[in-house]
């Protein structure tokens, strides 16, 4: 598993605004669109192209397109629909799928209550957007469901992640497995409720407010 912290001022101002207790909903949604944005560049270093014949107003030359079959975006349900728009600003053509996953506040293990992807993932790039990588249960988890459907690289995004988290991750799939994880900082640790601090809090009710 790789891993990529990102360091960058803009990152770094987004995420302290993103922190504030005081930011309410509308401006935390903005924040975390921007960053998913600023993050995605990195984590689409590697996304696969191939080669395309054009003609420009002065002369023949070839470039680049996405590859097919086409990288799939799945955000985990409910806190990553919003870094949806941010990450599918930057790749239009990806396709979409969902993965609900739900973590039990008191054991923290994570179970998956809805699916909508597709059965073969054959050869597909898939780019995972959870915000919070707290204990690493529920991100391991839907990175071994995409696994088990065929998918043969998955890179995941999220603002924050736990040292924590990325132990987890690293036990789980190796130090050579095609997974990456693409945060906007490494925090300090998780508390005894499994949040992430300093951390931002509930970053769904922090998106959607407390339902
Ligand atoms: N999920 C969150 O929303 N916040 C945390 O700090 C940890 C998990």
């Amino acid at each position: 598993m790789r891993l990529h912290v990102a360091d960058h001022p803009l990152v770094d101002h987004k995420l302290t605004a993103l922190r504030d207790e005081r930011t309410d909903s509308p401006t935390f949604r903005r924040l975390a669109d921007e960053l998913v944005t600023l993050l995605a560049y990195e984590a689409t270093r590697d996304v696969r192209t191939e080669p395309t014949s054009i003609t420009t107003p002065v002369c023949p030359t070839v470039g680049v397109r996405l590859s097919s079959p086409k990288p799939l975006v799945v955000p985990i349900l409910r806190a990553g629909l919003g870094m949806l728009d941010g990450m599918v600003r930057l790749l239009p053509t990806a396709e979409v799928g969902f993965l609900g996953m739900i973590r039990d506040e008191e054991t923290l293990q994570a179970t998956t209550y809805a699916t909508r992807l597709p059965d073969d993932l054959s050869g597909r790039q898939c780019y995972v957007l959870d915000p919070m990588l707290a204990t690493g249960g529920t991100l391991a988890a839907a990175v071994q469901f995409l696994f088990d459907r065929g998918a043969d690289d998955v890179t995941a995004i999220c603002l924050l992640a736990a040292p924590e988290g990325i132990a987890r991750m690293r036990e789980t799939f190796g130090a050579d497995a095609p997974v990456t994880v693409v945060t906007g900082a490494l925090d300090e640790r998780l508390d005894e409720r499994g949040y992430i601090v300093p951390g931002l809090g509930d970053a769904g009710d922090r998106l959607y407010g407390v339902v």
